[in-house]
């Protein structure tokens, strides 16, 4: 990447979580001198050793190249960072409460010591996913707080990052979308994205919040669908797979977020949704739609296991290999994963379970310890399936789909397979002698004896 130009703006990133690292990098790489700061002292620390405090492709590359650069600092503190900066980027958590609300407690809290800080003009960038009004809030408790008549203007500029692509999704987004109030604000910001060279669409500060939880709802949503068109596919013995492509195709769908499986996870689809579902009810809509969305989510682990147990018939000591912890591929974040409920259910059901990831074991372990045989980490896919009954595939690591099943046939007990993201070739696995059941796919095409 290429310096922008001499008079960059100094930006500031409070929140170094997995929007906030990434963001901040993603400037340094842009060319911007960029402050990071976080509340929580052990994460900064590491940052500034040069360890990057969680798994993403290539931002560990980036942290060292960027400390190095001067380019990127982390800071403990958030006054320092405040006043060294002309744009905060407010990247703080919105976990949910328990009514599903989004509980903006951290945001409240960086944005009064914002105000608190001010020391000049300040851009204040709403970067975290947060309800609609939340920039209205935060207008409202820098105006309150304020030490001083300092001048601010508040923007909405959503991240629309994914866990496991997120700097190529920093560096290239397909647009950005920035709600903005005042001429001053959308000015810096179209300056600050200039060199990305691709669609800003600017609207206000409602519209911005709204679109960020719409594009989450929406494309939790069409998992959801297809989810739904997978079970009348296994009811009707036809392939989901060729019905995703076959509508897919037509650019009023486009093909991606069609791939059927064990349903969605993560830290922000079922978090959004519970908190869109919520916005709107505040304000009189019933979104029964997202809730059913969310129905059809939950009943995926039931369905899942109900193959599992009719593949297995009996699942009481049972051993069973379980392939991908995390709740996506290329990542070690295991935050709302279907792998913590399918493994809590076959554990409670009496299955020996030997558990592999490629990045998400030392995660899962702080809430699944290793016991014995009821529950072992192995540190392949081939030592995995060692005497196994099943192989249940929950996460669709690439690695799974270039495994010799012809060698993996001679290690397990019982040659079957459950694929629950249908990233497994059938007939590959039929020609091994393995009984494979996928989602919404046709009935199993071989029955090897033994089985
Ligand atoms: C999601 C959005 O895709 C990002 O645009 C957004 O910025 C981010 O949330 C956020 O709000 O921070 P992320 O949760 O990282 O990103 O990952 P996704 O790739 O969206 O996957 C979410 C879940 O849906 C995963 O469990 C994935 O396995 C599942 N999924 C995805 C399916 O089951 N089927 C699909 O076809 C696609």
């Amino acid at each position: 990447m290429t310096d922008v130009g001499q008079e960059k703006r100094q930006l500031g990133v409070l929140g170094l979580g997995h929007v906030g690292l990434p963001t901040a990098l993603g400037f340094a790489e842009l060319g911007f001198h960029v402050l990071g700061t976080d509340s929580d002292t052990a994460k900064v620390e590491m940052i500034s050793k040069g360890q990057a405090p969680f798994f993403e492709p290539e931002m560990g590359e980036l942290l060292v190249k960027h400390l190095a650069s001067g380019r990127f600092r982390p800071t403990l503190s958030l006054d320092e960072a405040v006043r060294g900066s002309d744009i905060l980027f407010i990247c703080v958590g919105t976990p949910h409460d328990a009514e599903g609300a989004a509980d903006l407690s951290q945001v409240e809290s960086a944005v009064r010591t914002v105000a608190e800080s001010l020391n000049g003009y300040k851009l204040i960038v709403e970067k975290s996913t947060a309800p609609v009004h939340t920039a209205r809030w935060i207008h409202r408790t820098i105006q309150r707080y304020r030490a001083s008549d300092q001048e601010f203007d508040i923007a909405c500029n959503p991240e629309f990052l994914r866990e496991g692509t997120a700097m190529h999704d920093v560096l290239h987004p397909d647009r950005v979308v920035v709600g903005v109030e005042t001429e001053r604000a959308r000015a810096w910001l179209e300056e600050i994205y200039a060199p990305l060279y691709c669609p800003i669409v600017f609207t206000d500060l409602n519209t911005a919040e709204i679109i960020k939880h719409t594009a989450n709802a929406f494309l939790s949503m069409k998992i959801s669908f297809i989810n739904m068109v997978s079970d009348l596919c296994e009811a009707a013995n036809a392939d989901v797979m060729d019905v995703a492509r076959g509508i897919g195709l037509d650019p009023r769908i486009g093909p991606s977020f069609l791939q059927a499986g064990v349903g969605y996870g993560g830290f922000c689809f079922p978090k959004d949704l519970n908190a869109f579902i919520h916005v709107a009810s505040e304000r009189g809509v019933d979104f029964s739609l997202l809730k059913e969305v969310k129905n059809v989510n939950d009943a995926r682990i039931d369905r899942f296991l109900r193959k599992a147990q009719q593949a297995l018939w009996v699942l009481k000591d049972k051993r069973v290999a379980v392939w991908g912890l995390a709740f996506k591929p290329h990542t070690d974040d295991i935050r709302e994963a279907p792998s913590l409920k399918i493994v809590k259910r076959l554990l409670e059901a009496g299955c020996l379970l030997n558990l592999y990831d490629p990045r998400a074991v030392p995660e899962f372990q702080r809430v699944f310890p290793a016991d014995g045989e009821r529950l072992r980490y192995w540190s392949s896919p081939e030592e995995a399936v060692e005497q196994a009954h099943a192989i249940l595939l929950v996460t669709e690591w690439p690695e799974f789909a270039a495994v010799d099943w012809k060698r993996l046939r001679a290690r397990v007990a019982v040659p079957i397979v459950i694929d629950g993201r249908n990233c497994l070739d059938p007939a590959v696995l039929a020609a091994a002698g393995f009984e494979y059941y996928g989602i919404g796919r046709p009935a199993p095409i071989s029955h090897p004896r033994g089985s």
